[in-house]
Parts: structure tokens; sequence; C-alpha cells
């Protein structure tokens, strides 16, 4: 785990190429990995061949390229997904090799795999493993954290994603036509975790001006049900997302949308925290939830390269790997959104 170098599997993606482009500005060696070796040396190029970037083809039917991509880096971004095909052969082969860990999925089945099956495992090896460190699901479970600090007596954490703009791409539009067909969703209900076929409904959120009211579809399967109850006491978590997200006319038909097009999204995620005296909400808006996406998880890898992670190896959701509010508002300060935490403004 000495190596400096930070790889990126999926780097030809859209999440991957933002991810290494913003690990090269930090000045960091990367390793630029996927399935697709061509592809690999042409995105090389465009880094400009520095010395600093290296190529490692590896397919997920290939233990031991994967292991041996492990092995040259310190740290592994896992941004191929959808990671209900891709997360588990990547996973192993971090753990394998003895390299920290930090992916992109918002899958349920997902989260709940890598902290079921992984926690020994990664322990053992000595690594560390913070899954959902991103945009949707990363959000949710960093703000959580944060505006649940000293609360008790929590009934229910609301994570409420107000989008506009989102253009999937390929992997995004994957995961979403699985999730959406999924009948078995993982719920949080009565500080307990159940799978079950979930009907979504319809509810309203109350964002703060100047958003307002929003009908929202609730449900939404997002990770935050595995990884909240970790580090907040409440009985029900739950998800929802902006009916009209999916209603815009581009979000399904835009894979090949340019760099430019997909950085005109716009968000606000607000979490609600609600006891039986009131409860506490923070809330995070700006542009960009794909860059968000890609410096949520070059900010966690960086950390762990230069060994500020969590003190004992194993499996984390975001909050319990760094402390929320510090971590949330070092991200604020590389611009893509302001942050408003309890206290400070009346939400
Ligand atoms: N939670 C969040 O907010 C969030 C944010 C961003 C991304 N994500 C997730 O991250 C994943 C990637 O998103 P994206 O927008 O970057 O998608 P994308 O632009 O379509 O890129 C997908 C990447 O995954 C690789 N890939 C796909 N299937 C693979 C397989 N079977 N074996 C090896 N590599 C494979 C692709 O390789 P090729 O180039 O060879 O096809 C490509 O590098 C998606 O699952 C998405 O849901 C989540």
């Amino acid at each position: 785990m000495s190596s400096p170098h930070i790889a990126v599997y999926g780097a030809t993606g859209h999440t991957g190429r933002l991810a290494a482009a913003e690990l090269r500005a930090r000045g960091r060696d990367v390793i630029l990995a996927g399935r697709d070796g061509a592809a690999l040396k042409a995105l090389a190029e465009e880094f400009g061949g520095e010395p600093g970037v290296v190529v490692h083809q590896a397919t997920l039917d290939d233990p031991a390229a994967l292991r041996a991509l492990a092995e040259q880096a310190g740290v592994l971004i896992h941004c191929a997904g959808p990671f209900t095909h891709t997360g588990e052969p990547v996973a192993r082969a971090a753990v394998e090799g003895g390299c920290h860990y930090v992916d992109h999925a918002l899958e349920q089945h997902h989260t709940k795999w890598i902290f079921d099956t992984m926690q020994e495992p990664s322990r053992q090896a000595g690594i560390t493993m913070i899954t959902a460190m991103s945009f949707y699901g990363g959000m949710g479970d960093l703000l959580a954290g944060a505006v649940a600090e000293g609360l008790t007596g929590i009934d229910r954490v609301i994570s409420a994603y107000a989008v506009t703009g989102w253009r999937l791409t390929t992997g995004a539009r994957k995961t979403a036509e699985l999730l959406f067909a999924d009948t078995r969703r993982i719920t949080y209900e009565d500080g307990a975790q159940h799978v079950r076929y979930v009907e979504p409904r319809n509810a309203v959120f109350p964002f703060p001006p100047p958003l307002g009211p929003r009908t929202m579809i609730a449900p939404v399967p997002s990770s935050e049900v595995v990884t909240v109850p970790r580090h907040v006491s409440a009985r029900r978590v739950e998800a929802q997302l902006t009916a009209h997200t999916f209603e815009e006319e581009q979000a399904f038909t835009s894979e090949h949308a340019d760099a430019e097009t997909r950085a005109g999204s716009a968000f606000t995620v607000a979490v609600q925290a609600v006891t039986e005296g009131g409860g506490a909400a923070g809330q995070a808006a700006g542009r960009d939830l794909w860059r968000l996406s890609a410096l949520a998880s070059v900010e966690a890898a960086v950390r762990l390269a230069d060994g500020h992670g969590p003190e004992r190896p194993g499996v984390y959701a975001p909050a319990e790997a760094f402390p929320p509010g510090p971590f949330l508002r070092d991200l604020e300060r590389l611009g893509l959104f302001t942050l408003t935490l309890p206290g400070e403004a009346e939400l």
C-alpha cells in the first residue's frame, strides 16, 4: 500500500474521466484502468502521456489482472457501473491486492453486500473501503451524519434530492433501469432493514425557498437505507427524488451529451432528521452533480492515500469514514455547492 498511484477503474466513463482529471490537477500519479485497452491508451494521450499517468487493462472476468491493478495502487476508485454487475470483482481485487477502495455505487444491494461480506476480509487485509462516496447516496449520507449530530430520539431521516438537467450517461441509465425494475428493495423502517416489494408513492418534500414544496418519488432506491443507520439511530430512513427529474424529456435520451451539457445539472440535497420535538435540517445546493461525484471520491481517495483515513481498516459509509460536517465543508470549498447546516439558517 505504499504506492503513490491512485487507480481509477472505469476511467473511460464520464465519472472516471472527471476523477482522473481531478487527480492529475492535484498532481497525483494515476493509473487509468478499465476493460478497453485502446480507449485507455487514447485517454492517457489526452492527458499528455505524462509519466504520472499509466494504463492498466483488466476485464471483470480476469481476477489476476484486477489483482495486479490493486497491487500497483495505493487506492482504487471504482467508477465503472452498474455496480450490480461490476461491484464484486473489483472490490474483491482491492482486498486481495491490498489497496484502499472507494466506490460510486448507489445500489442498495451492492452496498449491503460490501458491508456484509467485505468487512472481515478488509480488516485482515488492513485496507479501508468506502462505499457510496458520490452524489446520490453519498451526499445524503454525509448530510444525515452532519444534521443528526447531537440529536436523540430521531423518528425519521429523509434525504431529498431535487435535481434538474440530469442527463444520464449509459452507466447511469443502466443503473436506473436495474434499480427501478428491482422488486426486492431494501427499506429501513421500525428500526430495522427489510427486503420487500415497495410501491412508490407521491410525497411532498418541503424544500426551503427558493425551491419550496416539491412532488417526490418516495422512496427512491438509494444506498442511504443501508449506510445511514450505521451512524444515525432513527426509526426510519428514506431517500426521495423530485418527480420532475425523470419527466424532463432529455433525462434518458442524452447518453451522448457532451461534458459541457452534463455540467449543467442543478441540485439541492436536503436532509431532515425529525424528532418528536422538531429535529434539524441541512442542505447542499449547487451545480454539476457529476463533477461533485468525482470530487467526493477523489477527496476521499487522496485522504486515504495520505494516511488521513479512519484509524482502523474496514468498510465504511462516507459519514463514518470522515467527520461529515468538516468533510462537507472541504467539498464546499471546491466551489460546486453552498452548504447550510443546522443553526446556520432557518431551513
Ligand atoms: N451515486 C452517484 O451519484 C453516481 C455518480 C456518478 C456515477 N455513478 C455510477 O457510476 C457508474 C458509472 O457512471 P458513468 O456516468 O461514469 O457511466 P459511463 O460514462 O457510461 O461510464 C461507464 C464506465 O463503466 C465501464 N464499464 C461498464 N460496464 C463494464 C464492465 N462490464 N466491465 C468493465 N467496465 C465496465 C465503462 O467502460 P467502457 O468505456 O469500456 O464501456 C465506462 O468506463 C454508474 O453505475 C453510475 O450509476 C453514481
